[in-house]
């Protein structure tokens, strides 16, 4: 059966397979909001993947729309919609969480070696302050100076080496 780990709440367990994320936390004790009941017409059970999106169904078209008109970046699912079909890490949005859709978009621009390096600083750095490590929302100004500092290397591979190595040094 699929491991599901929800964060903050650290609630984790093993769900049946096509099981929805809305249904897995009421099967794991949680509460999230789901004003609409389920019929991707509200948002509300809005979730972050964190990791294993690949082991969820894809996307319909009704929920493509409602993320859309919530302008909820690609990171997030509806709860209701997205159906488990392997392990997946999910995080319950903070509802004060202030995360920036257009530091999102952009990162989402960048190839995937810039996203991947990016990544990496700012898991170091957050290991190094004591800080959960998650991404995108840990801290967007974060993401924000790594990805200056990798766009400032000019996408060269051996300065992108450099800069990592500088960063994870004493890891
Ligand atoms: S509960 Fe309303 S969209 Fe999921």
């Amino acid at each position: 059966m699929p491991k599901v780990l929800f964060y903050p709440a650290g609630k984790s367990g093993d769900v049946p397979e096509g099981t929805s994320i809305l249904d897995a936390s009421e099967q794991l004790g949680l509460e999230l909001r789901h004003d609409c009941g389920g019929f991707a017409t509200c948002s509300t059970c809005r979730i972050m993947i964190v990791d294993g999106v690949e082991n969820l169904t894809q996307i319909d078209l009704d929920e493509e729309n409602m993320l859309e008109e919530a302008e909820l970046p690609k990171p997030f699912r509806l709860s209701c919609q997205a159906v488990i079909r392997g392990d997946v890490v999910l995080r319950i949005p903070d509802p004060e969480m202030n995360w920036s859709k257009g530091a999102l978009r952009e990162l989402d621009a960048l190839s995937a070696s810039s996203r991947a390096v990016i990544r990496v600083m700012v898991e170091a750095r957050a290991r190094k302050a004591g800080e959960e490590v998650i991404l995108p929302d840990t801290a967007i100004p974060a993401v924000e100076k790594a990805k200056a500092e990798v766009e400032a290397t000019g996408q060269d591979v051996a300065a992108l080496a450099a800069l990592i190595k500088q960063v994870c040094g004493d890891l």
